[in-house]
């Protein structure tokens, strides 16, 4: 009997994820993944570039919603999803990390009775502020099945009252997509062919509301930006937000400098390459968090909190908040020690995605087996 799985994308880090997925569902010929894109992001950089570059199907459906409020993204999503979910009829849907997409889906297959599987669970940064954590607790809380990417989420999430047995620790997806991809990743080199970096730079990435919507914070961010290119180059891709951001409040000018490398998001592939080669990467990414820590090249994360803590206990990564002072004195720290060297984390093996297929396999059969025992018995 085929499975049907329907796999969920919509924002741009959704992409790395669900790539390796689809292919280890390509293994099984009783399983079939189906794969929807909400249209959370639309652009070419920030969906074609990854879908080429990661081998991911075009999708069998486009919700094509577009950008919006929160609440007008995940309500126009639930929407559009209900229809096709009534027609499709998966046997359960498969949702990853926390972007609105993932809680907007969940909430649709949840009220119809089609079990969730969430990958990427059980990861809290204790900040309800940030969108995010809202996305991840709910969808967490909805879902039947649920994929840990660090043993620390697993008691996270019992102690919200997640049954354990519905828990399984499998490692990273996202580490399956940069392993299986580094020995393809563009050098910054290829792509900035006329940028001094051949002593080094610093790869920065912010697109967090918390830092780039306040118009004071991301001033003060722009500007010790500048400060730290006088001591090393900078590639700075923009995210869609953060350009908007920049240009409505006029802070171009800020950092304008022929240190500072301005470019569009860049492709899977070219970021690959230009975190691998950096000195040191500043970000407010989560991904990139954990990325950094997989290629072991040091991460200063612009925020004052991350759910990924092993990223901090083991890998690369410290929190060094959004204080310039502060940034300033650990991005010096950096140069000078090196920064942390780290270790890779348990199982971030690039066998993630292949633990995850399994497991909803025997989950499936176990399902079954109990569907007819409960018909049998009638
Ligand atoms: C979303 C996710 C965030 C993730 C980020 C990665 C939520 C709540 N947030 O934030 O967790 O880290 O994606 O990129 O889901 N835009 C474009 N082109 C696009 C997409 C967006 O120009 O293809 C612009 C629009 O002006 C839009 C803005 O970027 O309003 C923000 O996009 P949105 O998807 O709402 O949130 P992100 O900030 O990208």
């Amino acid at each position: 009997m085929i499975c049907d799985v329907m796999c969920i994308v919509g924002a741009r880090p959704n992409f790395m994820k669900i790539a390796p997925i689809i292919e280890a569902f390509r293994q099984y010929r009783d399983m079939r993944a189906p794969l929807v894109h909400t249209g959370q992001h639309y652009d070419r950089a920030m969906r074609d570039v990854m879908f080429e570059q990661l081998g991911i199907p075009e999708p069998d459906v486009d919700l094509g919603v577009g950008s919006g409020t929160h609440a007008v993204q995940t309500a126009e999503i639930m929407k559009r999803f209900e229809p096709v979910l009534d027609e499709r009829r998966p046997d359960a849907v498969l949702l990853v990390g926390d972007v609105n997409s993932t809680i907007a889906c969940a909430l649709v297959a949840a009220k119809k009775d089609i079990p969730v599987i969430h990958v990427e669970a059980g990861l809290r940064s204790y900040d309800r502020r940030m969108p995010e954590e809202i996305n991840r607790v709910l969808t967490d809380q909805i879902s039947t099945l649920l994929f840990t990417t660090e043993r620390g989420a697993h008691a996270n999430l019992e102690r919200e009252g997640i049954d354990a047995a519905r828990i399984h620790f499998v490692g990273n997806v996202m580490i399956d997509s940069l392993r299986a991809n580094l020995s393809r990743a563009v050098l910054p080199e290829e792509v900035f062919p006329d940028a001094p970096l051949t002593r080094g730079y610093a790869l920065v990435t912010m697109h967090r509301p918390s830092n780039v919507d306040d118009p004071e914070i991301l001033r003060s961010m722009l500007t010790v930006l500048s400060r730290i290119s006088g001591e090393l180059p900078i590639i700075f891709p923009v995210h869609p937000r953060t350009q908007n951001r920049i240009d409505e409040l006029g802070l171009r000018a800020l950092i304008e400098s022929p240190r500072i490398r301005l470019t569009r998001p860049l492709g899977y592939l070219e970021m690959l390459g230009a975190m691998a080669r950096a000195r040191v990467v500043l970000t407010d990414s989560g991904g990139i968090q954990e990325e950094t820590t997989a290629l072991g090249v040091p991460c200063l994360t612009l925020r004052e909190n991350t759910e990924r803590p092993i990223t901090v206990e083991q890998g690369t990564n410290t929190v060094v908040g959004t204080q310039p002072a502060v940034i300033w004195r650990e991005f010096e720290n950096t140069l000078r020690t090196g920064g942390k060297a780290g270790r890779t984390p348990e199982l971030w093996d690039g066998r993630a995605a292949p633990r995850i297929v399994e497991a909803i396999r025997d989950w499936m059969r176990l399902e079954r087996r109990e569907n007819n025992q409960a018909v049998n018995a009638r």
